[in-house]
């Protein structure tokens, strides 16, 4: 017996913000748009816990307790007393440590698969709070689509699209860490007068309307200065896919992997095509979004 679950990767749009809370974290105005490549997770009953991975970055994925896959399925047990004996197979295709929630997917995805296996049937406001609990971009993997994240991120409200947009992603040869990307971005901040971080209306009206060229003038990501100053190379990239016509480049969520929004599917193929021929990444990936939500793809009985 085994369930499978498709589960994309995102972009932040928008990545509004604040100074840091007493907790450590962040108030953040955090538009997220889910784009077409995705991991598969496989759950599968076994004697105790056990991740595995398979894909060109399976061997930067921890397998241990620290995987939120893992903490996913031993939360769910958790809650309704059983014990997590499940074999939780990662098919790894969104970059990892890359700022596209690739740790995140998974975990939402496992506790949707468990779920599914367990026969459990949690609601919907469960498995959206124990998203929450296992990190800020855990419920939007679930949710996917579009959608504004407030308080750390993890407080969803959902967006409306009006059509499709064209991303490239350029891949860099090292990974960033979130909490060091953050920590970057306090350092830079300190001093100056942190205002409050709210969604762009103009950012919104644009994701509403699937207005390629409104969005490229809407997006923002106050990460990306804590970013750059982290992986000064980033820099290059952003300058190739702008002078391949990218109609905006940005650094994705707290990095390193960058976006660059194309007018069109053939607009990307080119403007991917100049990247990869640049020298400047590690490799390039086309998508679009917005992209389905954490989706079971095969059950086997
Ligand atoms: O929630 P998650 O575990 O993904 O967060 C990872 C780290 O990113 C946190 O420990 C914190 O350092 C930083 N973070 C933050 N503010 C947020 C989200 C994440 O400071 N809203």
């Amino acid at each position: 017996m085994s369930v499978t679950v498709r589960v994309p990767a995102k972009v932040n749009v928008q990545l509004a913000v604040g100074a840091a809370r007493a907790d450590g974290f962040h108030d953040l105005a955090n538009v997220f748009l889910a784009v077409g490549l995705y991991d598969e997770v496989t759950v599968t009953p076994a004697d105790g816990l056990r991740v595995t991975c398979t894909g060109p970055d399976a061997d930067q994925v921890p397998l241990d307790g620290t995987n939120l896959a893992a903490r996913a399925a031993l939360a769910l047990a958790e809650r309704h007393g059983r014990t997590a004996d499940v074999h939780v197979h990662i098919a790894k295709d969104i970059p990892v440590a890359g700022g596209m929630a690739g740790g995140s997917a998974d975990g939402a995805a496992a506790l949707l698969a468990c779920d599914t296996l367990w026969g459990i049937g949690a609601s919907r406001t469960e498995l959206l709070d124990i998203c929450a609990e296992l990190g800020s971009d855990v419920p939007f993997s679930l949710v996917g689509g579009a959608a504004l994240g407030t308080g750390r991120g993890e407080r969803l409200t959902p967006l409306e699209t009006g059509g499709t947009f064209s991303w490239v992603f350029a891949m860099a040869p090292r990974g960033l860490s979130t909490p060091a990307v953050f920590h970057a971005f306090d350092r830079l901040a300190e001093g100056r007068d942190i205002p409050e971080p709210v969604a762009s209306r103009d950012l919104l009206d644009a994701l509403a309307k699937g207005d390629p060229d409104a969005l490229a003038a809407a997006v923002s990501n106050d990460l990306q200065p804590a970013a750059l100053s982290l992986y000064p190379e980033l820099a290059d990239t952003l300058a190739a896919g702008r002078a391949a016509g990218a109609l905006t480049t940005l650094v994705s969520g707290s990095g390193p992997t960058t976006a660059f929004l194309a007018r069109d599917p053939e607009a990307a193929a080119r403007i991917a095509d100049a990247l990869a021929a640049s020298g400047t990444c590690k490799t390039v990936r086309v998508a679009s979004g917005p992209a389905p939500g954490a989706t079971v793809v095969a059950r086997q009985p």
